[in-house]
Parts: C-alpha cells; sequence; structure tokens
C-alpha cells in the first residue's frame, strides 16, 4: 500500500472534522418516546402509549394554567406607581441565609416589594428598596393605604435576578420572586411591623463535601436555578434517538446476549472522527503522527514540559490511578511521554514511560517499563494505554474539574453576592446552569458511569477533582506558551484570552462608577471564594511522613501541574479556617481602595476574564472534543480491563477482554455522544438574549483567525451547561 501524502492526510482530516460535526435533531410528535431526563443505570424514556398521552395530558393541563396566569395578569397588572404620601409605617426584618453555618450571614442588595392586593384582585405598590449591606431592611409605606377596606392581603415579596438582556449600551437585570410573606392587614397598626429575621435558602453552599458545591434539593422544584427553556429542548433532540440506541443494547445484552458484538455497538452510533479517518486512510489514527497531533491539539490539549537536557524535546505527564481510592479490574498507570519536535514543529513521539501495573499478575505501583518506537506492536499497545489515561486525564481533570467544578465555585459567590454591581451584569450569563449541570453530572458520571468504566472509585474521582481544584486560582494565571507554529490549540486558548480580556476591561471601565459603589458585593463575593476553597494541593498533608516514592511522585505532581494550569505556588493567599485555599482573594477591602486603584481594577479584570474564559472557551474545548477522542470504544476509552492474561493492557485491539465490555462500551458512546454537542447556548448565536453584543462582535472579527486554528467561533458556548 502506498503511504498517503500529507496534503491527502490533511484533507481527509478536514473533511472527517466536517462530517462528523453534527447537531443531533428529534422531531418528537405525539406517541412518540418522550425524554424524561438523565438518569444513572436505566431508561429515562417513556415509551408506552398511555404513558405517553397521560403525560401529554398533564402538560395541556400546565399549559391551561400558564393561560389563566397570563391573563390574571393581563386583567391585574402590577404597576410601578407607589401608593401613598405620607409614609407612616414600616416593614422592618433581616434577611439571612438559612443553613446553620450560614445563618448569620446577612443577604445583601435583595431587592424587596410590598403589594396590597384587593377583594377584586387589584394590585397596589406600597414600597420598594433593598436589603442593606447588614441584611436589614426597612420598607416605608402609608398606614391608611394597607388598612383600607377594600385590601385583601398585604404582600411582602423578596426578588431574586434571574436571568440579564443584554445590549451594548445596556443590560438589565430581569428580577423574578423568591418568596413571598404574606401580612395579615389587622397586624399593621403601629410605626412598625418587625418581620424579624427572614432566612432564605438562597444558593446555599453544601455541607457534605470539601469542594464548593451548590446544595439542590430537587432539580425540578426547587433548585437556586434553572434550564432554559431552549436548552431543554435542545437536550431532548440531542439524547433522544442515542438514548433508544443504548437502550436498544442493553435489552438485547440481558435478553440475548450472543445478539450483539462491540462492533455492532460501534456501528450504531453515528460515525466519530476517528472511525471516518481509519476509513479513508487505514491505520492513520493508530501510527505516531495522529498520536501525537491529538495530544497537542486534541481533547487533551496536553501540557508539553521541556526536557532538561535537550532543548528540543518535550515530555507531557498523565498521572494515573497513584493514591487515589479504585478497583483492581482497570489499568491506569502514570505515563510520561517524550516527544520531538520535527521541523514544521509537529511533535512525534519518542518514548513512553509507564508507573503502575499493566496486567492483573503483578500489582507492584512502582513497576516502570519504557517503550519505544523500535518496539513494533507493544509500542502501538502503549500508545493506547497512554491514549486512554490521556481520555480519562482529560475528562476528569480538564473537563469536569477545571472547567465545571471550578466555574461552579465562581458561580455560587457571584450568585449569593452580586446583585446591583454591574459586574453581575458581566459574569451572571457565563456562570449560569452550571450548578445544575453538575449536580447531574454527580449522580450520573461521577457516581455512576465512570467508577465502572475506570480504575477509580466514586470516593477517589472525589480526591482528584479536590486535588486538582487545589491548583486552579485566576491570580497569577497564563495561557499555554505555544511551543511551536504547529500548536494549535496554544494559540487559539491565547487569542481567545485577549478578545475575553479586552471585553473584560472595555466593560469595567464602561462601568466603573458602579462597580467602585457597590465594591461591598465584590468584597463578599470574594470572601465566599475564600472561605469555601479547598486548599492548594499538598498543602494540607504531611510531606514527611510519606514514603519517598510517594512524596517524590506528588512533587513531581505538583510541578507538572504549575504549568498545566499556570498556577503560582509563590502568592500569598490568606489562611482561612485553618487551611490555604487555592484561590487568591479578589480583593480585602470592603470600598473601593482608591490608593490602590490600578492593582483593584487590574485584579477585577484578570479575576472577571479567568471566570469567562473557564465557563465557556476552556470548556468548549474539552467538551466538544470528546466524540472526537473518545468516540471509538477500540481506540480510546475511559479504562482498559486488565484482563487474565501475563500481556494485561499490553495486547492487540482485537483481544476484547482488555477493551470495556459491551454494557459499558453503549454507554461510553451514548454519554460521548451526548455530552459532545449541546447545540444551545453559544456566545455568538445568543439564544438567551444575555450576551453582550460587544463580546460576540470581537469574537467574530476573529472568525477567520479561529478557523486556521481549527476553532469554530461560532461553535464556542457562553456557560458551561452540558
Ligand atoms: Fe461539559
Amino acid at each position: 500500500m502506498t503511504t498517503p501524502s500529507p496534503d491527502h492526510i490533511k484533507q481527509v482530516c478536514e473533511e472527517c472534522q466536517k462530517k462528523t460535526d453534527f447537531t443531533l435533531k428529534y422531531e418528537g410528535g405525539l406517541f412518540r418516546p418522550v425524554f424524561r431526563g438523565l438518569k444513572p443505570g436505566q431508561s429515562s424514556i417513556m415509551t408506552s402509549p398511555w404513558a405517553i398521552l397521560a403525560e401529554w395530558l398533564y402538560k395541556q393541563w400546565l399549559r391551561l394554567g400558564n393561560f389563566i396566569k397570563a391573563i390574571n395578569t393581563k386583567l391585574f397588572p402590577r404597576r410601578p406607581k407607589i401608593y401613598g404620601t405620607v409614609m407612616d409605617s414600616s416593614v422592618i426584618g433581616t434577611i439571612t441565609f438559612s443553613k446553620k453555618q450560614d445563618e448569620l450571614v446577612p443577604i445583601h442588595h435583595l431587592r424587596l416589594e410590598l403589594w396590597s392586593r384587593t377583594w377584586l384582585g387589584q394590585w397596589r405598590k406600597l414600597s420598594e428598596g433593598y436589603s442593606a449591606e447588614d441584611g436589614s431592611f426597612k420598607l416605608p409605606f402609608e398606614l391608611r393605604m394597607a388598612r383600607l377596606l377594600r385590601v385583601r392581603h398585604i404582600h411582602f415579596e423578596i426578588y431574586q435576578i434571574t436571568e440579564i438582556m443584554a445590549s451594548q449600551a445596556i443590560a438589565l437585570p430581569v428580577h423574578q420572586l423568591f418568596k413571598c410573606i404574606r401580612i395579615p392587614k389587622g397586624d399593621l397598626i403601629g410605626m412598625e411591623y418587625n418581620l424579624r429575621n427572614i432566612r432564605l435558602f438562597f444558593w446555599e453552599y453544601r455541607t457534605d463535601t470539601v469542594l464548593p458545591r451548590a446544595e439542590i434539593k430537587d432539580r425540578q422544584k426547587d433548585a437556586p436555578q434553572y434550564y432554559s427553556q431552549g436548552r431543554l429542548e435542545a437536550i431532548i433532540d440531542q439524547a433522544i434517538p442515542i438514548e433508544l440506541i443504548k437502550e436498544k443494547h442493553k435489552l438485547q445484552i440481558k435478553l440475548r446476549p450472543n445478539t450483539i458484538s462491540l462492533a455492532q455497538i460501534q456501528a450504531d452510533y453515528r460515525e466519530n472522527l476517528t472511525v471516518c479517518i481509519e476509513k479513508k486512510i487505514p491505520g492513520y489514527t493508530r501510527g505516531d503522527d495522529w498520536f501525537a497531533e491529538r495530544v497537542m491539539n486534541g481533547m487533551n490539549r496536553a501540557c508539553f514540559v521541556p526536557d532538561v537536557d535537550n532543548p528540543n524535546h518535550y515530555w507531557v505527564n498523565y498521572f494515573g490511578k497513584g493514591y487515589y481510592d479504585g478497583n483492581h479490574e482497570y489499568a491506569l498507570p502514570d505515563c510520561a511521554i517524550k516527544f520531538a519536535l520535527k521541523p514544521d514543529g509537529k511533535p512525534t513521539p519518542l518514548e513512553i514511560k509507564t508507573t503502575g501495573p499493566l496486567n492483573a499478575l503483578n500489582r507492584d505501583w512502582w513497576q516502570e517499563h519504557r517503550f519505544t518506537p523500535a518496539d513494533g506492536d507493544t509500542w502501538q499497545q502503549a500508545k493506547r494505554v497512554v491514549r486512554v489515561n490521556g481520555g480519562f486525564s482529560a475528562e476528569v481533570d480538564e473537563h469536569f474539574a477545571s472547567t465545571h467544578l471550578n466555574t461552579e465555585q465562581y458561580a455560587m459567590a457571584v450568585y449569593r453576592n452580586l446583585r446591583l454591581n454591574p459586574l453581575a451584569m458581566l459574569l451572571y450569563p457565563h456562570v449560569k446552569e452550571v450548578v445544575l449541570i453538575n449536580h447531574t453530572a454527580d449522580s450520573i458520571l461521577l457516581n455512576g458511569y465512570i467508577p465502572q468504566a475506570s480504575a477509580l472509585s466514586y470516593q477517589g474521582l472525589l480526591a482528584r477533582c479536590k486535588d486538582t481544584l487545589g491548583m486552579l486560582d485566576w491570580k497569577g494565571f497564563t495561557c499555554t506558551k505555544p511551543i511551536s507554529e504547529a500548536h494549535n490549540s496554544a494559540k487559539a486558548e491565547n487569542l481567545f484570552w485577549n478578545i475575553t480580556n479586552q471585553y473584560v476591561r472595555w466593560f469595567i471601565l464602561s462601568h466603573l462608577a458602579n462597580i467602585k459603589k457597590y465594591w461591598y458585593e465584590i468584597y463578599c463575593c470574594s470572601e465566599d471564594l475564600l472561605n469555601h476553597a479547598v486548599s492548594e494541593f499538598l498543602s494540607d498533608i504531611d510531606l514527611d511522613a510519606l514514603d519517598p516514592r510517594d512524596r517524590e511522585r506528588r512533587l513531581a505532581m505538583k510541578a507538572y501541574f504549575k504549568l498545566e494550569y499556570g498556577f503560582d505556588d509563590s502568592l500569598e493567599r490568606p489562611v482561612r479556617n485553618g487551611i490555604k485555599p487555592a484561590v487568591s482573594a479578589i480583593t480585602l477591602h470592603k470600598h473601593f481602595p482608591e490608593d490602590e486603584a490600578e492593582t483593584a481594577i487590574a485584579d477585577l479584570i484578570q479575576c472577571c476574564t479567568y471566570i469567562i474564559f473557564n465557563a465557556s472557551y476552556l470548556h468548549t474545548w474539552a467538551n466538544e472534543r470528546q466524540y472526537d477522542d473518545i468516540g471509538e470504544v477500540l481506540y480510546c476509552c475511559l479504562g482498559l480491563r486488565f484482563g487474565e492474561k501475563e500481556s494485561g493492557v499490553l495486547a492487540p485491539e482485537t483481544d476484547l477482554s482488555i477493551a470495556p465490555d459491551l454494557t459499558r462500551s453503549t454507554e461510553m458512546m451514548f454519554f460521548s455522544n451526548l455530552l459532545s454537542r449541546t447545540g444551545y447556548g453559544y456566545i455568538t448565536s445568543n439564544e438567551d438574549g444575555d450576551i453582550n453584543p460587544y463580546f460576540s462582535n470581537l469574537l467574530l472579527s476573529k472568525k477567520e483567525e479561529f478557523a486556521a486554528l481549527g476553532v469554530k467561533a461560532e461553535a464556542i458556548e457562553s456557560r458551561t451547561n452540558i
């Protein structure tokens, strides 16, 4: 067979990239399957016609309810005018968070309204205002207006901001009722009516984990926020076709296992990038060039550390199971790969070093193995071991911990504290919905699929996520520096950072007066961030008490993570709750520090840029490439099984005893399909109308530059919502 020319390879790769870049569509309709949401381990699709009919009738009932509500709103509008002239009484009280550890923490700047409603249903606004910095409030109103004979109820209402409506000139918050307290009319008799301490279950932190997570009692009915309607419809379109495929496979595996094979499972799902390329250039995706290209510019976007002895050589590290809790079914050794750069700047692998067991017979974690291209078939198999470790690391460390969880810690601090400060308009659109998708990921991925498909248990995964979060900070963060002309992932990353930074700078300088005026909100945001951050990696363990090999390995992890995540461990970070947090303070001042104005504004620009950059670009990169790099079971997965042979994971792809089993295979294909294609929430599409046009225009102006680096500007998400 003739070797394909570089031009032919480039053409095939581009064609396949285009061909496999898909968005699933589902048309819906009566008596067709209805998606009920993602659930672990069982079908979440209704297929019984009676159940579907009942669901349809229920939806019509809800629609009728909404229709009546709309009529009610039209008939009895709530006008902004305040009734009353002699404000001789007032409603007072204090608002705090409700959880035990938070019950003394005031909730500032909540919008409050006092309304009367007549026996005929008419609304009259009696007063409005905001809770103060200490959570207290005083809404003055005219007592006579509240005690009119025609008045039936008095409502004290607390509002939260749920959406932002953005335009370049102005962004407006959309307030929605959060809590209503009815006050008996007869109780309003003096100069004050004291509602005392109102404890709100408002964006509370979980207390069952050291990770900074949102408490969600019920995602459907009692969550701090909800998905936008468009996002809900998009996920239904995406999920139903592949959910049906997965369920069919699971039934076959259960009832007639001899009728299904891994090859059939693979073929039932849509073709991914590597399958497409393999069909046109057999063997290419298993070759050294493709291997190196994906390590540099694929989902991994790995960190290339210069070799100390040879400036043209670089090392990439993927850390394996190590000290994390896990199982003995799957291999996950540490992998270090040495690359050289070719004249065109593309890397080529020279050597692979693994540490850890490669078969079920020798469990010694410290065993080392080295492989080079001269090893023939074993070299091919070692590359697969690396690919799988790279896939696992990319999913757990770079995708879930670095973008999903990292964004959640900022989302919590933002939603709990920013309201009157214009930063709310800047950040809300980019941190929304992340707590919802993370909540789902907890049950279906972290405590569901991943522990069954990889070497780590749920507890092991949580510990690994904590370690990764422990090396992530906005302060001192710098993008990856390109090591060559071919380092597209680093070039694109820098390009997006610069655009985001330009937008954030413009926004902050345009709203500086109010940003300074409501600086207290930024202070509280910073305090929440610090008080709930995980500890800096290795700062909470006694390294001297460890086995020297373990200590050396952990220090090597830290040294690598510093480069991989752009973490500066020399920065002073204030100790909180006895730990050294991984995150830096945004400010330590309750009021804008005029004497340090330049530094304070520079820090704010850096922090906001980092938050948006993580929630949008970095998440898009890892998320959208899942199906490219983990969409062919035998090419890559989250874990190779040891099997029972001495060869262990160093076996050809034809040895299915080390591949994921059939159930794990169809689940892997389902998740990588579903999660790769959000289909909703892009910066330039601005489906929810909350993205500032300045930002999307800036992004579009760099469309060609991004395209040259293999990035579609229109496909960059505004937020982490899948
Ligand atoms: Fe994601």
